[in-house]
């Protein structure tokens, strides 16, 4: 049998349940391959991005006029399920939200199982807390199969601070009999210089996450580059507009593609007058619409050694209890003595 170069054979449709339909297939309804290509360059690369997107958002693509986006909604609504279902049904799906487990038997009881997929988890405390090594953890944790407690996908990592470490992943990697390098090739790593720059990556990381499976969306820190983008008290309002844009994408991208969005935040010192009343005077940087995107808020304190301390601060269905992982050489683990 002679072999066809490669590419030229002719590509199988993908019938991975869990992968969102590629924004191509709309060609099938209609919609002409020059609009398409019009939409994926505004980083609507699934029919469920245009789904879960307002008209009025779809209007700023260049190209595309109101009868257009009538159109091109009407399309994707037909094809994304989005109308009631009962709770029996939700309660079903909830039971198949897959969990990505942490290392430490104890935080993933806290966490209920472990971070959740499709919602984004907001880590926050102060310096040395434990954020980057927890993120570099899960980097290589939603890598295994989901009897593993993993994801079973690849890892983005978008670094605003220049503190990823590969070396990092490698020793996770060992602990669990995984490949070292190919644990690494899973990862795409990005460096953020500023907060534009940090959106972009978003777009590129939509357009990556259509083509392959990916399980887990970081951001660390997600606050860090709007401090000092935006550091003069006249720039609040520009900075929390801009703040909300970014997590608005990352909801829509956890929406679209399933991926557990992990972000890290700073505390910062409260400085209204309450704080001689208030035992925890530090508080998470991004104010209420920081408070309003993250599903699932968890705040990390040291505690004695290389022990920390995880609270739930906010979540749907978590009640406010603590836990306490370790940090080691090898990843989180439970606590040591
Ligand atoms: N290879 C390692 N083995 C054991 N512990 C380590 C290792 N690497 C880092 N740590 C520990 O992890 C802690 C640093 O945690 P991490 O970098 O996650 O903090 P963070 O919360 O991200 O802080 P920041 O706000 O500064 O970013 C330190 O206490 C350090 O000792
Ligand atoms: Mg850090």
């Amino acid at each position: 049998m002679s072999e066809l170069p490669p590419g030229t054979q002719e590509e199988e449709e993908e019938v991975d349940a869990n992968m969102p339909m590629r924004v191509q297939r709309l060609e099938e309804f209609g919609i002409s391959s020059t609009d398409i290509k019009k939409l994926a360059a505004a980083g609507y690369h699934t029919i469920e991005a245009l789904a879960f997107t307002p008209k009025k958002a779809l209007l700023l693509v260049k190209g595309i006029s109101d009868a257009k986006a009538d159109k091109i909604l009407a399309e994707a609504t037909k094809l994304v399920p989005m109308q009631f279902t009962t709770a029996t049904e939700f309660y079903q799906r909830r039971n198949e939200v897959i969990m990505i487990q942490t290392g430490s038997k104890e935080l993933d009881k806290l966490l209920g199982g472990g971070i959740e997929t499709g919602s984004i988890t907001e880590i926050f405390g102060e310096f040395r807390t434990g954020k980057t090594q927890l993120c570099h953890m899960l980097a290589v944790m939603c890598q295994l199969p989901t009897s593993m407690g993993g994801g079973e996908g690849k890892c983005l990592y978008i670094d605003t601070e220049g503190t990823f470490r590969p070396e990092r992943l490698l020793s996770v990697a060992e602990r669990f009999g995984l490949v070292g390098e190919e644990v690494l090739d899973n990862v795409a790593i990005a460096r953020a210089h500023h907060t534009d720059h940090q959106k972009e990556l978003l777009l590129q990381a939509a357009a990556m996450m259509a083509e392959t499976r990916y399980s887990l969306l970081i951001v660390d820190s997600a606050t860090a580059l709007y401090r000092t983008d935006y550091s003069g008290r006249g720039e609040l309002a520009a900075r929390q507009m801009h703040l909300a844009q970014f997590l608005r994408l990352l909801q829509r991208m956890a929406d679209e593609f399933g991926v557990a969005v992990v972000l890290t935040n700073q505390v910062v010192a409260q400085v209204d007058g309450m704080a001689m009343f208030n035992p925890d005077p530090k508080k998470p940087i991004g104010g209420n619409i920081m408070a309003h995107s993250s599903t699932t808020r968890l705040s990390l304190k040291k505690g004695r050694g290389e022990n920390r301390i995880c609270k739930i601060y906010d979540s749907p269905n978590l009640p406010e209890s603590e836990a306490t992982f370790s940090i080691g050489e090898d990843g989180i683990n439970d606590p040591k003595e």
